[in-house]
């Protein structure tokens, strides 16, 4: 798939087959993750790939919906703050390069045939105590990884003149 396909049909999977994700999928969306491009090359995230098999009750904690446990891995992006670059007035840039390197992910799981959906109302705190993170390393969002077991909706968006605006010079 070239890159605009691979936009296209991405969706947000929310039913997963029980089907194993290859190990060689699994280390090509990890490594799409590692090439993103972060705030001056500082890289301030850790991904913490987690094999959901015996472990429903646990992260059923951290997000509750059944199918977050139906695909066979789960994927915390966490940003390491103190690692990360901050702009001149202080803003902080460790969440924005953790979620360029999701995408990195999500992107390429789908040119894998793999599904994912990008979850954030998970429980923080929850979160923090089943994948063992320290202190600094902050969840941001986390997405199953599996086959899909569901279909495409249809994609509903803003009108582009809502979200783009033209300056001409
Ligand atoms: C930062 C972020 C957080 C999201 N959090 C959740 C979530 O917690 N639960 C969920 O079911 N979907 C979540 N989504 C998925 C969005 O609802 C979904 O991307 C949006 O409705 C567009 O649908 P699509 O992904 O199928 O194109 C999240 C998406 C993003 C980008």
């Amino acid at each position: 798939m070239d890159v605009s396909e691979v936009i296209e049909q991405r969706y947000s999977v929310r039913a997963y087959k029980p089907d194993p994700v290859e190990d060689e999928k699994l280390a090509a969306v990890l490594e799409a993750a590692r090439m993103a491009p972060t705030a001056a090359n500082r890289q301030p995230f850790q991904i913490v790939v987690v094999h959901t098999a015996g472990r429903a009750d646990e992260l059923g904690r951290v997000y509750g919906r059944e199918w977050f446990t139906q695909a066979p891995l789960v994927i915390a992006m966490c940003a390491v703050a103190d690692e990360g670059w901050s702009r001149s007035d202080g803003k902080p840039y460790a969440d924005v390069d953790a979620a360029i390197a999701m995408d990195h992910l999500v992107l390429a799981a789908t040119g894998l045939g793999l599904g994912t959906c990008w979850i954030a109302a998970f429980d923080p705190a929850a979160a923090r105590e089943v994948l063992g993170l320290p202190e600094g390393v902050e969840p941001v969002v986390f997405t199953p990884l599996g086959y899909p077991a569901d279909e495409p909706r249809e994609k509903k968006r803003r009108p582009m003149e809502d979200l783009v605006r033209l300056e001409r010079w």
